[in-house]
């Protein structure tokens, strides 16, 4: 493992993070190269927004169960999952397997194949608040459909979302240049119960629609608090509005849904990323009287194409994500073993006394760069931002991969020798910058 950082420790932060990009672009090359050639095609050489940074991403040549390997020739422990889609790290066997089978069976069958039937009541029976599921290419696509059903079966077009949250490419609330699905939003605050409470109650007539992640993901790993999600769930209930959960992330935070888990179950709610077994995948679904609109066998069916919903690649490798991968024993024990490392990684930072902490729930957390109770993304964005980005150069110089913005989606190869180091090159990071973290 390399040093967490070449620059010493009486800097200020400009002048560390200066120094952590510069070691950045002298050790990747190769990395450089290969920004410089996907820019001739691609804006930015960038397809994907939220994995560009500043001064160019690294590219990755392959992965290997919970590592991965860049251009440069570097290897890095994999803490960031593919943002929660890695859950099987790299390669896994059954994956492989069941993409081979499915690829030797002729991938573009232009009909209704015998995989669906499968896949669909093991969805099923996984997230019980699906009675009735559809498939789609991804969690957007997951989302627009949900929010589309509410609003073509309530005449309504508004939809309460939340500041900080994440629903997909044409679904962010973090302020800024957006490119927003035009529908007529009402922002509310995460976790402001009453304060959301009485803007539903004023905004009843319009809204078709509440949507939220029953725990900030891309958002900072924010756990909605019990009373907020039972509020939203009374007020939608009596007003006729459609409770929408977007468990793109979540729904591996517990066997059957963090949703499920906390008690509490929407009127639809939409899955993506793992469930998939790394392939492109997407669902919603939800209370039968709402999914039931869908059937194409009655008049005035509510239409939904695309062309690759049911594509057999993703229908047979999320058979085998749900039935050989992600079991529901896997799941409680990845959990289990992601509020262990959490803890300990704030016991570390609260023995350094540095304002830092980690949130999250389970196998996905995620940094800031402020002390005290953080629920809302607000109160972290209040701390130094910059700290979030030495961490992550720091943790690559030492061989470890997570999101820039400091969010970790733990994956199940990872052995508990790849946890150890990982808490200590934090140690580390705490030691050596603990001048600069307040
Ligand atoms: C909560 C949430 N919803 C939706 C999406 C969009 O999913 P996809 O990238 O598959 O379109 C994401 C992706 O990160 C997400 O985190």
């Amino acid at each position: 493992m390399n040093e967490i950082s070449n620059s010493g420790r009486n800097v200020t932060i400009e002048e560390a993070l200066a120094d952590a990009k510069r070691d950045y672009t002298a050790r990747n090359p190769a990395s450089l190269a290969r920004q410089q050639a996907a820019s001739a095609a691609m804006p930015g050489g960038n397809t994907r927004t939220v994995l560009y940074y500043d001064p160019f991403p690294l590219g990755f040549a392959r992965g290997e169960g919970a590592r991965l390997f860049d251009v440069d020739g570097h290897e890095y422990v994999d803490l960031l999952g593919e943002y929660t889609a890695g859950i099987a790290g790299h390669s896994h066997p059954a994956a492989r397997r069941a993409v081979i089978a499915a690829l030797d069976g002729g991938i573009s069958l232009g009909g209704h194949n015998t995989l669906e039937p499968k896949f669909s009541a093991l969805v099923k029976a996984r997230f019980p608040a699906m009675e009735l599921l559809r498939f789609t290419n991804s969690g957007t696509e997951a989302n627009l459909l949900a929010i589309s059903t509410a609003v073509a079966t309530s005449g309504k077009r508004g939809v309460m979302v939340f500041k900080g949250g994440y629903h997909g490419a044409v679904f962010t609330f973090s302020g800024g240049a957006n490119i927003n699905a035009p529908f007529d939003y009402v922002l509310a605050g995460y976790n402001d119960t009453a304060g959301t409470r009485a803007l539903i109650a004023d905004n009843a007539e319009k809204l078709a629609a509440v949507i939220l992640e029953p725990m900030l993901g891309g958002g900072g790993c924010i756990p909605a608090t019990p009373e907020f999600l039972a509020m939203l769930r009374e007020e939608t209930a009596k007003r006729g509005i459609t409770l929408i959960f977007d468990e793109v992330m979540t729904s591996r935070l517990a066997v059957h849904g963090l949703g499920e888990a906390r008690g509490i179950r929407p009127d639809l709610m939409t899955l993506g990323k793992y469930v998939g077994g790394g392939m492109s995948f997407g669902a919603f679904g939800g209370k039968e009287a709402l999914m039931a609109r869908f059937d194409p066998s009655r008049e005035g069916a509510l239409p939904h194409a695309g062309t690759f919903n049911n594509n057999v690649l993703t229908m047979s490798a999320g058979i085998a994500a749900l039935t050989e991968i992600y079991t529901e024993e896997a799941a409680k024990t990845l959990n289990a073993r992601g509020e262990k490392l959490r803890a300990r990684l704030n016991e570390s930072a609260k023995r350094s006394g540095a304002a830092v902490q980690w949130t999250g729930i389970g196998s996905m957390m995620a940094f800031h760069p402020v002390a005290g109770e953080i629920t809302t993304p607000e109160q972290s964005n209040a701390g130094e931002a910059r700290i979030r980005e030495l961490l992550f150069f720091d943790l690559l110089r030492a061989g470890f991969w997570i999101a820039r913005r400091g969010m970790i989606a733990m994956s199940l190869p990872l052995t508990d020798a790849d946890l150890d180091a990982f808490a200590a090159a934090f140690d580390e990071f705490l030691s050596v910058r603990r001048p600069l973290l307040g």
